[in-house]
């Protein structure tokens, strides 16, 4: 059967005006031409509506991370649905596919976070945690303790908590639940730390929340959460030895340490969680979602530990929270084989090598004039671009340098993720070698034609 390609792509265009896209321009999405459709994934692959066959750059949405159209998890989730296709977990009930994977994330996480509460989205996950932990104070005789720390360039979601604790610049006109919230300074040393070194500017960050905990009193705060690196606010790494100490800081006054793992577990680092094995620091709290079902169903988990989680279960407490979809059946199955997958083919192990690859070949773009900071780790790296390197004088808004350069980049088959004037790059973490070499090629002739004719 041949496919009438041209149709197609205006049947979906036609229907997708009713469709409101997440995170867009709206206004620029009613003209025809401003939209891609994808309509199948292989592999480290997409194809568009065109038939164009693209690398995906950005997995998805950071999520697809043992890659498109694995057998493996399709199966596992139809398989679920010809025996139980959903049953809640709400009450009394249970069913062996929510609890055997409960038992394998207690398992993988480090340390006492051994209780898993399921949602089904990033955002849920995070917006979970905060409910868990205000629930915990108020048992324990603390009702003050709510505040919570974040920091300018997080990404935590997009309800309306989850938004609160993000980077403003991500409701810029929209409202946010501003009251509980507040946030430190972003620990970004190329562009905050100025003359200071790396460990300066570390010592800069911790002074900074120590004077506002003492501002706030660490009696009015319940926690602190940070992504391990900052993703959707910028990419970026925070100076060595950060999470350890900021650790030990709540620690010491009392504050609950939450890490929002949503898009650093599952191999994307390199682990199945990075806040213990890759910054040193344990928890009281993880959240994740995308990878942990590699974007087959969605997902996600906010693990507590055995101390809230006493807390939280002791004689007279009521756990009055939960999703219709909390731990469904189906996406249950997505995760377990999911893991299964990873564990066989070793994914996150072999993601330290071929990460790594993917890492340096970006890195190597830093000599192109337009390239200011090549940021990041294994799979999850970002360029940030600017008009004069010395300087790092930023380009404006109006410049659209992210959105030219993924364009140039889209034209010779690579989807990367423009975020103003940074380029995204979180990709299948099943790449070969030779399409983490393409993708490199690709982005430096896409920089290189937009810095000629910028
Ligand atoms: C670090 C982080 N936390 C939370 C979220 C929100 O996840 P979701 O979009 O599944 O709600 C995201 C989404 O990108 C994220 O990157």
């Amino acid at each position: 059967m041949t496919l009438d390609i041209s149709i197609r792509t205006d049947d979906i265009l036609t229907s997708d005006s009713h469709l409101i896209q997440s995170f867009a321009n709206l206004h620029g999405l009613k003209q025809q031409d401003a939209r891609t459709a994808i309509v199948s994934a292989n592999g480290a692959y997409v194809t568009d509506s065109e038939g164009n066959k693209l690398i995906d750059g950005i997995g998805g949405l950071w999520c697809v991370n043992a890659g498109h159209g694995r057998k493996e998890i399709i199966d596992a989730i139809t398989e679920q649905l010809n025996t139980l296709d959903y049953y809640s977990t709400f009450y009394n009930f249970t069913h062996p596919t929510a609890a055997a994977l409960a038992k394998k994330i207690a398992e993988l996480a480090p340390g006492h976070l051994n209780s898993v509460h399921f949602g089904n989205s990033g955002s849920v996950a995070n917006d979970s945690a905060i409910r868990i932990l205000h629930h915990y104070y108020n048992r324990l005789g603390k009702p003050n303790k709510k505040l919570v720390l974040s920091r300018q360039g997080a990404y935590h979601g997009s309800t309306y908590l989850a938004m609160a604790m993000t980077t403003p610049a991500y409701s810029d006109g929209w409202d946010v639940a501003n009251n509980l919230v507040h946030h430190l300074r972003c620990p970004h040393h190329w562009r905050e730390g100025d003359g200071m070194t790396e460990a300066e500017f570390l010592k800069a960050l911790l002074a900074d929340a120590k004077a506002r905990i003492e501002e706030l009193g660490a009696e009015n705060i319940a926690c602190f959460i940070a992504e391990p690196i900052q993703g959707a606010g910028g990419l970026i790494v925070p100076p060595e030895g950060y999470h350890a100490e900021m650790g030990a800081l709540c620690r010491n006054y009392d504050i609950k340490y939450i890490t929002d793992e949503v898009v650093t577990a599952f191999g994307r680092l390199g682990h199945y969680f990075a806040s213990k094995d890759v910054f040193g620091v344990q928890p009281d709290i993880i959240t994740t979602a995308k990878g942990l079902t590699s974007g087959y169903q969605p997902l996600s988990a906010t693990i507590i530990s055995d101390e809230i989680h006493e807390v939280v279960s002791g004689d007279g407490a009521m756990f009055l929270h939960g999703m219709t979809y909390s731990g469904h059946p189906a996406a249950s199955a997505a995760a377990l084989a999911n893991i299964a997958l990873m564990e066989r083919d070793q994914i996150p192990q072999r993601a330290r090598v071929t990460g790594k690859r993917f890492e340096n070949n970006l890195r190597g773009l830093a000599d192109l004039d337009l390239v200011g900071e090549v940021r990041g780790s294994h799979f999850m790296m970002g360029i940030e671009f600017v008009k004069d390197k010395e300087k790092k004088t930023p380009f404006e808004p109006e410049d659209q340098i992210g959105l030219k350069i993924s364009r140039a980049a889209q034209d010779r088959g690579l989807i990367a993720r423009p975020l103003g004037n940074i380029l995204i790059l979180s990709p299948t973490l099943i790449m070969t070698e030779e399409q983490i070499d393409r993708t490199s090629d690709i982005l430096r002739d896409s920089i290189t034609e937009v810095q000629g004719a910028p």
